[in-house]
């Protein structure tokens, strides 16, 4: 496209209101929801110092490539990338990241509107008193009675990407911009109470350390590849949103200092919000692991065991659909303001994209119920223990097969020779979508930003357009970007798919 559409958008009112938006972008699910169970998951502690890392190597210096890419071209993410190829001299391949970006997009809304539709439900179930004195049964039961409702979970997507169409319809100014003005401090309010109701309850002390102990026996190479995952996830990173809200950010402001206060304000809520679920988790003996299902089917106890809990926990899911919603805006911008640029309205730019979203979105809504055995990557072992006969010594071995699509229950039921058992792991459409949009698109996407900032573009127009006052945090976020990302984010994956 030509250079024409820059701007058309139009520009942020300051640099604040930059900050705003994109911590709107970066504080969502990903670190109220995804966080503490991926870190229940994953062992705590060790998880949670990786993920740090990842985020000082990787999610800070691509984060400010990207938002510096988005604000020298001023348009959607595929129509800077072309651009910003051309005119540096790469290879065609860049152009495309702005296409890949697009397309993690919808994979991401599909099922990020799926989840958020879940703590819709949970306001309701919430206000109603539904919870009040609940044990882990009913909690329990609850959230399954609600997964196991593929209409209801539908009803729920649809009147979240209602929701989310209703605002970006309006456009970036009086949609973003006035949205995120109101919400983001609201947010912030409310966790603030949370953590101080946490603070007091017996398994506060246990919670801490679970979160903050390091055991690195409990860190494999997967947990490792999840922890970069998330820190991109988590930053909106490496499919264009930032890209998408840096294209508005108005051009004297510097991106040191801007970028750092984003990362340090989402890492600062989900360490809260992890601070204020497994306290709670511990204080009621329940399951830090128990999956995407951990604050839906922890909180409900906690808040229905709290005088006021009715209260406190509508008002606690209220906040996780501001988050959410906010968040959501920013995951269609890239697509939005492309089809923005090639004519069409803003509202039927965000229908569209809205609408293809919702449509990619059933098939998480059924992943929870009745395609629940429909998965992919399926890994099939086989195990036979052979008992030796005279010496009575049991040997085991095992073999895999693996298949791109199973039934998981009719491979279950598959007779099996004696002495042998078999156990079936395999991805939901929604567990795929959500494995390669985080754990390989997001990073790649990363990797070629770095590149592109870091080796295509030279020095002095990085410098111009970066505007970073300290030549020594300029130097150090250079070589990073050129550098420490790529090679971290490459050995990452290669340990992880190997
Ligand atoms: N960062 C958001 C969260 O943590 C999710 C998101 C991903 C937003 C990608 C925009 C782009 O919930
Ligand atoms: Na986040």
């Amino acid at each position: 496209m030509s250079a024409d559409k820059r701007g058309v958008h139009g520009i942020w009112g300051s640099r604040w209101t930059f900050i705003l938006a994109a911590t709107g972008s970066a504080v969502g699910l990903g670190n109220i929801w995804k966080f503490p169970y991926i870190t229940g998951e994953n062992g705590g502690g060790a998880f949670v110092l990786m993920y740090l890392v990842c985020i000082l190597v990787a999610g800070v210096p691509v984060m400010m490539a990207e938002v510096l890419l988005g604000r020298k071209g001023r348009m959607s993410p595929i129509h800077t990338m072309q651009a910003m190829a051309r005119e540096n001299n790469a290879p065609r391949l860049f152009s495309g990241i702005g296409w890949m970006g697009a397309v993690s997009g919808f994979f991401i809304l599909s099922f990020y509107s799926v989840i958020a539709g879940w703590t819709l439900a949970y306001v309701g179930k919430m206000a109603s008193g539904e919870f009040a004195g609940a044990t882990g049964e009913l909690a329990q039961a609850s959230f399954g009675a609600l997964l196991g409702d593929p209409w209801m979970l539908l009803g729920l997507h649809t009147l979240f990407m209602l929701m989310t169409g209703f605002v970006i319809a309006r456009g970036v100014k009086h949609g973003l911009e006035d949205s995120v003005r109101l919400l983001m401090p609201m947010l912030f309010l409310m966790l603030i109470l949370l953590l101080g109701y946490s603070i007091t309850t017996p398994g506060f002390v246990q919670g801490w350390d679970f979160l903050f102990i390091f055991d690195f026996s409990k860190l494999t190479t997967h947990s490792v590849v999840v922890a970069l995952g998330h820190a991109f996830f988590t930053l909106s990173l490496g499919m264009g949103a930032i890209m998408a809200y840096g294209a508005y950010m108005p051009s004297q402001a510097s991106l040191g200092k801007t970028i750092l206060a984003v990362a340090f304000l989402d890492t600062l809520v989900a360490l809260v919000a992890g601070l204020i679920i497994f306290p709670i988790v511990f204080s009621h003996g329940l399951e830090p692991a128990s999956g995407p299902g951990l604050i839906f089917q922890t909180l409900p106890i906690a808040f229905g065991a709290l005088p006021g809990g009715t209260l406190i926990g509508t008002a606690f899911f209220v906040l996780v659909v501001i988050a959410a919603w906010s968040s959501a805006i920013s995951i269609a911008e890239p697509a939005v303001a492309w089809a923005v640029e090639n004519g069409f309205s803003r509202a039927k730019a965000t229908f569209g994209v809205c609408f293809l979203a919702w449509l990619l979105g059933i098939g998480s809504v059924l992943s929870f119920n009745d395609w629940g055995d429909e998965q992919f990557f399926v890994t099939e072992t086989i195990a036979t223990t052979v008992t030796d006969a005279t010496t009575g010594e049991e040997t085991q071995s095992s073999e895999s097969v693996f298949h791109l699509y199973a039934n998981t229950t009719a491979l279950s039921e598959e007779p099996l020779a004696e002495g042998t058992e078999r156990s079936v792991k395999g991805k939901t459409f929604f567990d795929l979508l959500d494995f390669i949009t985080a754990n390989v698109m997001m990073p790649l996407g990363g990797v070629f930003i770095a590149i592109f900032v870091g080796w295509f573009m030279s020095r002095e127009s990085v410098a111009a357009e970066a505007r970073v006052k300290s030549p020594l945090l300029f130097n150090i976020w250079r070589f990073m970007v050129r550098y420490v990302s790529p090679a971290a984010i490459f050995i990452i994956f290669v340990e992880g798919l190997s």
